[in-house]
């Protein structure tokens, strides 16, 4: 069994220092953090166990560091940020392990919280190795798993420690996270899945998934060039994914009319240059000179037509080339949809980092049920029903002490 924060017993937590895996992999613009939704999804957990008079000792990781310290990924500029949302002291700590480390998370008066810095500056975090995973155990005196998005991550702060330090407890936002997706295995009817995105290949898992369960997939992006030319469309200069053709084709074989394709596409001739000329065509007429880079205003339309009245929705991947504001429309006019239905009782989930940038973008991050703050970790869980991290609280085995 899991438990969670809320299974802990009152003199479990007062005075006691939590090692708290957070995902403070955030985005930034020099030494800015540009989007703090990761941080502010955090705070739950960690004003929860302020008002229970616990301790908060945070470890993270940010970028790919590759192992070693490097300035462009220290954790420092999240410090000041978290204190301000949270209105309470932050201490940061360079290195995350050594004594200074440990002697801070001792040290750290109630009230007060210490981030310290990334985990990834150590090789032994990606490695699992378990000298750090021991070394991480001793800086708190429970472990709270709070860092869903990096929950598909087998390593020494997310999986490692918890055999070195007991009690190990899911945070609430882990908790949220997982109610929310396990609603999707079994999912109130119908059930509407939208696909976008670049590649078929690197979500095939995850269509697999939803093949057998969804009773409808809409699907945008560039993955539609890919099926529209599987069924022989000529697809001009279109992002197509030409070694996943035939994967394609399987799935339009097993998936029948459940799956949805574009009706009409805008395109360009060139996409790099906002002057090029920017026009809506039926899929049976795209040029030879222009590329499909959003779902045309038909598709929009009959989109949302598929989503008034289900049960559930979940979307992951954008129509079109979002970033651009003049391919946007499709990916916005779906976000849209989703408000809409959530609105009507719809139960609508937006996974994975584009989607919910693009639901971010529109505005209507809290107009839809849940937001996912992990891309990979949501996909994975949905796919496989796993997530190393939490099998890891499931197996929970801390060695005897010595
Ligand atoms: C993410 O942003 O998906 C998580 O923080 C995991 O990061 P990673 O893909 O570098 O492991």
């Amino acid at each position: 069994m899991i438990r969670t924060l809320r299974d802990l017993p009152a003199d479990a937590l007062a005075g006691r220092r939590a090692l708290v895996r957070v995902d403070f992999n955030v985005p930034l613009a020099g030494s800015e953090v540009a989007d703090a939704t990761r941080i502010e999804a955090s705070l739950p957990t960690l004003r929860w166990l302020l008002e229970h008079e616990c301790r908060p000792v945070l470890l993270s990781h940010l970028g790919r560091p590759g192992g070693e310290p490097n300035p462009v990924f220290s954790l420092e500029p999240v410090a000041s940020v978290l204190s301000e949302l949270l209105q309470a002291e932050v201490r940061f700590v360079d290195p995350c392990d050594g004594e200074e480390a440990r002697l801070a998370s001792h040290e750290l008066p109630m009230g007060s919280v210490l981030l310290l810095q990334n985990t990834r500056f150590l090789a032994g975090e990606t490695a699992n190795d378990p000298g750090l995973a021991e070394r991480f155990g001793a800086l708190g005196d429970f472990y709270v798993s709070d860092a869903f998005g990096t929950l598909h991550r087998a390593h020494a702060s997310t999986a490692g420690v918890t055999k070195f330090i007991e009690p190990c407890v899911m945070g609430l936002l882990v908790e949220r996270e997982l109610e929310a997706l396990s609603t999707l295995k079994d999912p109130p009817r119908p059930f509407v899945v939208g696909f976008g995105g670049a590649k078929i290949s690197d979500k095939i898992d995850l269509m697999n998934a939803f093949l057998g369960a969804a009773d409808c997939m809409l699907v945008g992006g560039a993955m539609a060039n890919t099926f529209l030319r599987a069924q022989g469309f000529s697809t001009g200069r279109s992002l197509v994914e030409e070694e996943a053709l035939d994967l394609a084709s399987s799935i339009l074989d097993r998936a029948g009319d459940r799956v949805r394709l574009p009706i009409d596409l805008v395109v360009t001739t060139d996409i790099g240059d906002p002057a090029s000329r920017v026009w809506t065509v039926g899929v049976d007429a795209i040029p030879d000179d222009a590329a499909a880079v959003d779902i045309g205003p038909e598709t929009q339309a009959r989109y949302a037509e598929e989503m008034e009245g289900c049960g559930a929705f979940f979307w992951n991947g954008p129509m079109g080339l979002f970033e651009d504001e003049r391919f946007a429309q499709g990916t916005f006019a779906l976000a849209r949809a989703a408000a809409k239905a959530t609105d009507r009782g719809t139960f609508t989930v937006i996974g994975g980092g584009d989607s919910a940038a693009a639901v971010r973008a529109a505005g209507l991050m809290d107009a839809v049920s849940h937001v996912s703050t992990g891309g990979g970790a949501a996909l994975e869980f949905l796919s496989s029903g796993q997530l190393p991290g939490i099998e890891a609280l499931r197996s929970e085995s801390p060695e005897p002490p010595k």
